[in-house]
């Protein structure tokens, strides 16, 4: 890639509209994306930024099931949740689209049918985890298992969040459904695979040879781990209602794998975003950028390449800076621990103070290895370096040249070896912010950023301009002119980072224009005579009371979440003899008929064949399951209860069911060959 390339394409990772954003996710991808678009922007190039909802997936059936809703309700909540809490914080997405628009289906459908024609898949018949209770196929996250590699107990079918390993179901030691919790059967499916394996001497040259100087270490060496082990075909598609239907007339019921179509979904809102696009994916001089975590470099390095490569006609990324984690509070950032927080949950206890936030996460990155986000720092963070260096410095400035110059501009008069001196360092500092910039080295840059308004602080500590204003005014002048300069300058240097605060500098500069990122470090941005604005804090002193209560929060919340799990699990019920046992009539049943009670907002109507007789039994799951999921299932039913009248229909008997902590409702299922009528003792 030439050093100017003629435009940039920059995404960041499409989050799953299945939950809020948190600060993990900010400080990973959409922060550090946002400030090197923001610079680009400011040095005038073309570029454009993409980003929206991954509305597919198995991440977004299991939430929607487990809140007993569909999926479109479940990503639409989230989609407008998200792309609000993004524009809140000021990460500036030219598109925030999401997967299930109709443009993303088109493009998407179209890929897969140009690689089919081209003969690119494996089309395989193979047998794959199914589980027979919920009638369904078990891959990705709706099947769990012990990761071969690393031994936790928790991975998914398709990845292991402990190592990072990519896996697949059959990898998995001991697989158990996601779903019901019972282990699955094999079962015949037909699938189409990519053949990575054809593409391991690709990606090695491209990436490990190619780019082992320019891309970040965690990421070429993940790819090169990957090819070590090597490469394995991998089924795009998959049995499932929910997601990009298959454009194959013999693929009735199945789905695109969500990792083949979400990254497609960069290009299609890159179709959304401007009839221009192919431009941007297509034209060599492009230079295309992917900002994710470190759990998605498989997909960007390895995957998406061989689609785009096999495609043909499409540019390939230019650089892939992947992030390692943030932690919290020295611990895993956690949705289900709730051990998070949450972008509105922040800006409803600290509004307006977004760019505090984006500079302790910045500052914080976890560019190298996992990183840690503690309330104290942050306090640190705001107390010393924004109140103490950068607001301190702008807010004495404005204050001193209202004072003595009625807040104009003042004339200046010779430089002295300290101001050409200053004026050097200022140069250094913008060069360094610009080449860490450019190599994706965010904390640095901001570090440089500030220290620009550090470099501002020492010329007034050095110079003392309010000691000398009785003895020498025209001294006086000189030094207030160049302080104002480098307030200007900062207006554009800490845009990237800190937007807000720029806006705010702006105002008080009176500036109704972004001075250009080229005359950053000039001394000739505010003429003499020009009138300043109205002052205000940019940043105010955060006390010991509120970070101690954040902290304390963020322990109730955990705390909270913990009892809840506990305190629903019912406390033992008084002792019981045998006899009083021996009374209850439990049997094995099968449900053969399931319908609504439409007047009923908790009831479904079950037919239970129980061995003796077929009979009517009402449930109260109707939140919890859907008729059609019920028919053929095996249960347990007490057989003797003194039947019931309810809604008009004689209830005949109840149907036995776990009571889980979450509110969520489980079967109790006996093995696959116990027979109707079977009593339980
Ligand atoms: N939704 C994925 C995640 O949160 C990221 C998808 S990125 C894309 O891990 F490439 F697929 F778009
Ligand atoms: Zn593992």
């Amino acid at each position: 890639m030439p050093q100017n390339p003629k435009r940039y394409l920059v995404t960041a990772a499409l989050p799953y509209a299945n939950g809020p954003i948190h600060i993990g996710h900010l400080a990973g991808v959409y922060v550090p994306a946002d400030i090197y678009v923001r610079y680009l922007r400011l040095r005038n190039r073309d570029v454009k930024f993409i980003c929206g909802s991954d509305e597919h997936g198995v991440p977004i059936t299991i939430r929607a099931r487990k809140e007993g809703k569909t999926p479109k309700e479940i990503v639409d909540y989230y989609h407008s949740l998200n792309k609000k809490a993004f524009e809140d914080f000021g990460i500036s997405f030219d598109i925030y689209s999401r997967t299930t628009s109709k443009v993303h289906y088109q493009t998407a459908q179209e890929f897969f049918l140009k690689l089919y024609n081209k003969g690119v898949f494996i089309e395989k018949e193979t047998e794959q985890y199914y589980d027979p209770e919920a009638k369904m196929f078990l891959a990705d996250r709706y099947i769990v298992g012990t990761c071969p590699v690393c031994g936790y107990d928790k991975a998914y079918g398709d990845q292991c969040e402990k190592c990072g390993t990519s896996l697949s179901p059959e990898e998995l030691i001991n697989p158990v459904s996601a779903i019901t919790g019972i282990k699955p059967i094999k079962k015949k499916t037909k699938h189409w695979y990519l053949p990575l394996d054809k593409y391991e001497d690709f990606i090695r040259e491209w990436i490990v040879e190619g780019h082992k100087h320019d891309w970040k270490e965690n990421v070429v060496g993940q790819v090169k781990s990957w090819l070590d082990v090597g490469l394995k075909p991998r089924a795009v598609t998959r049995d499932l209602d929910w997601g990009v239907p298959v454009p194959l007339p013999e693929a009735k019921g199945k789905v695109l794998y969500v990792w083949f179509d979400a990254p497609i979904g960069y290009i299609s809102m890159t179709k959304e975003l401007t009839p221009e696009w192919e431009k941007y994916w297509k034209d060599p001089e492009t230079k295309l950028v992917h900002f994710i975590g470190k759990d998605n470099i498989v997909f960007h390095c390895i995957i998406f390449p061989v689609m785009l490569k096999e495609y043909g006609e499409f540019i390939l990324p230019d650089n892939v800076p992947a992030n390692e984690f943030l932690n919290l509070e020295d611990n895993k950032l956690s949705t289900s621990k709730n051990w998070a927080i949450w972008l509105h949950e922040y800006l409803q206890e600290f509004p307006g103070k977004q760019d505090v936030l984006r500079y302790a996460l910045t500052i914080n990155a976890p560019e190298t290895k996992d990183n840690n986000f503690t309330w104290k720092d942050f306090q640190r963070r705001n107390n010393k370096e924004l109140v103490g260096d950068l607001g301190n410095f702008v807010n004495r400035v404005l204050v001193l040249t209202k004072k003595y110059f009625d807040g104009q501009i003042p004339e200046k008069n010779n430089y002295t070896e300290i101001e050409k001196e200053t004026l050097s360092q200022l140069n250094s500092i913008r060069q360094k912010v610009e080449q860490n910039l450019k190599n994706f080295h965010f904390r640095q840059a901001v570090t440089e950023a500030i220290n620009f308004a550090r470099t501002g602080n020492k010329y007034l500590a050095t110079t003392e301009p309010w000691k000398l204003w009785k003895t020498d005014k025209e001294r006086v002048k000189t030094i207030l002119y160049l302080a104002n300069q480098i307030v200007a300058s900062l207006s554009t240097l800490i845009e990237p980072f800190l937007p807000f605060t720029a806006e705010k500098i702006r105002k008080m500069l009176n500036l109704d224009q972004t001075i250009p990122w080229d005359d950053i470090a000039k001394d000739d941005l505010l003429k003499p005579g020009h009138k300043l604005g109205e002052v205000q804090l940019l940043f105010e002193q955060i006390p010991d009371e509120i970070i101690e209560a954040q902290i304390q929060k963020l322990k109730k919340q955990a705390q909270q979440n913990q009892k809840t799990m506990e305190q629903n699990l019912k406390p033992l019920k008084p002792e019981i003899s045998y006899e009083d046992f021996d009374r209850l009539d439990m049997r094995v049943a099968t449900i053969i008929e399931a319908e609504d009670i439409p007047k009923s907002k908790k009831l479904l109507k079950l037919t239970v064949d129980t061995g003796l007789d077929k009979r009517t039994v009402l449930a109260g799951i109707k939140q919890h399951f859907k008729p059609e999921e019920l028919i053929g299932k095996k249960i347990v039913i007490l057989a003797n209860l003194k039947p019931r009248k309810m809604m008009g229909y004689l209830s005949q008997g109840m149907i036995l069911m776990a009571n889980n902590p979450d509110g969520s409702l489980s079967f109790i299922v006996p093995e696959q060959d116990a027979e109707n009528g079977s009593y339980i003792s």
